[in-house]
């Protein structure tokens, strides 16, 4: 069986060294890896390793004798492309057409046929700069797979997002890249016929004082990369997002909350006012509010206006929330709306994820429960599997947010259009 060819370009950033070993992983999956490193990714690896890892010599010389033909047979070469780490500087470079070294040049070459992949690393502020978000959204548009990044401890000791996502997941998306045959690609709907979508995202936060909350771990990523792969398939999307989630890319109707009152009322009133033809509710509720607080001998409600003093102790009652997964049918102007329902369970026996999955098919009869279990969660690499469940189904596995939003659009692109 003939091998799948891969052009590995790789720029100047600390992950070079992350990606010397998905190199590796590549060659012992029997690829075939050219690297092509810029004069930046040649400061951070030397050519013996990459020599040595994939047993050809590294191009990054556009003007080298010998191979002056390379910024286009190499293109014509490759099964797939992937730039990994791509620096802001190259992804910033490309989207203007710019080509003064060879691996900005091989984008220019690339025509589009083959998957041409890109994996982003860098510091957060360089990766949510309005100049890099503006580069990798015509980048989107034009059909280049732009890769998730990783939240976490990044390389100057900053923490957020931007850390290339795991070489393993990486792994994971070439090979599916180089499975999926270019007419089973997800056509873009017309915009004339878009249909609107309402995503819940992120946690709530119920304040216990002026400066403290009771809150949950949700980050709002899931929410936000849904509602990207959404619009560019050209759904209408709205997104109902807790103040400090992650937001999407790409442009859209925005509406924040905070407390679980406030996306209550948000949810309720977006409700009744659009017709929604399905709602995807990734929120993180809190299922319990404060009910009130004993600090000492003093019995006090939560107030986000009152700092509690710390000096005696304090004791917190809780309430319990109604569902709001149970309103949305109720609220919704559109009867025939579709729901798709989030559950995350705590356990490692699978025996007790159906049984929870099942209460809530039951119980809120929304038309899909996405589940996921702490045990397959990773909040450092970002690593969730998620598994699909219908009423009367077995359950799909999802390996990635990437995974998890391609099914998505392809079971919303079937039952609203
Ligand atoms: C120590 C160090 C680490 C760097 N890490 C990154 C990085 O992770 N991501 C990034 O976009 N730029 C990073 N840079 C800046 C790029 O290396 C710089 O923009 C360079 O011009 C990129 O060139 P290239 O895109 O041609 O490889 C780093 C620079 C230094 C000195």
């Amino acid at each position: 069986m003939s091998k799948s060819k891969i052009l590995f370009i790789m720029t100047g950033s600390i992950a070079c060294y992350k990606a010397c070993a998905l190199i590796s992983k590549l060659v012992q999956n029997r690829f075939e890896v050219q690297v092509v490193a810029t004069k930046s990714a040649l400061q951070f690896v030397g050519n013996a390793t990459l020599e040595g890892l994939t047993g050809k010599p590294v191009v990054s010389d556009m003007w080298e004798r010998g191979t002056i033909m390379d910024h286009i047979h190499l293109s014509r070469w490759a099964d797939l492309v992937l730039v990994c780490p791509a620096t802001a500087n190259y992804i910033n470079k490309i989207s203007q057409g710019v080509g003064d070294d060879i691996a900005t040049t091989l984008f220019l070459s690339h025509q589009f046929e083959k998957p041409f992949l890109i994996a982003p690393a860098m510091n957060t502020a360089m990766y949510l700069h309005p100049v890099t978000a503006a580069s990798i959204q015509k980048l989107k548009a034009l059909g280049v797979g732009i890769l998730e990044t990783a939240s976490g401890v990044l390389a100057c000791g900053e923490v957020g997002y931007g850390k290339l996502l795991d070489p393993e997941l990486i792994f994971h998306e070439i090979e599916t890249a180089l499975k999926r045959p270019a007419s089973t690609q997800t056509q873009p709907i017309r915009k004339s016929e878009a249909k609107k979508i309402l995503i819940t995202s992120g946690g709530t936060a119920e304040p216990i004082d002026q400066v403290r909350v009771l809150s949950n771990k949700s980050t709002g990523t899931t929410g936000a990369h849904l509602a990207d792969v959404l619009i560019e398939l050209g759904f209408d999307v709205t997104y109902l997002h807790a103040k400090n989630a992650v937001r999407p890319q790409n442009s859209c109707e925005k509406v924040t909350f905070e407390t679980f009152l406030d996306l209550e009322r948000q949810l309720q009133s977006l409700l009744k006012t659009n017709d929604y033809a399905a709602v995807i509710h990734a929120a993180a509720v809190s299922d319990f509010s404060i009910l009130s607080i004993q600090a000492g001998d003093e019995t006090l409600e939560p107030n986000p206006d009152q700092k509690i003093s710390s000096e005696s102790e304090v004791t917190i009652r809780l309430k319990r929330n109604p569902k709001l997964l149970d309103q949305i049918r109720d609220f919704s102007k559109n009867s025939a709306i579709k729901i798709v329902a989030f559950k995350m369970t705590a356990t490692h026996q699978k025996a007790k994820w159906q049984e929870a999955v099942n209460k809530v098919l039951s119980r809120s009869k929304p038309d899909l429960v996405i589940h996921n279990d702490m045990s397959e969660m990773n909040w450092d690499t970002g690593l969730h599997i998620f598994h699909a469940h219908q009423s009367g189904q077995d359950s799909i596995t999802l390996n990635s947010k990437t995974e998890l939003g391609q099914y998505l659009g392809q079971y919303l692109s079937e039952v609203l259009i």
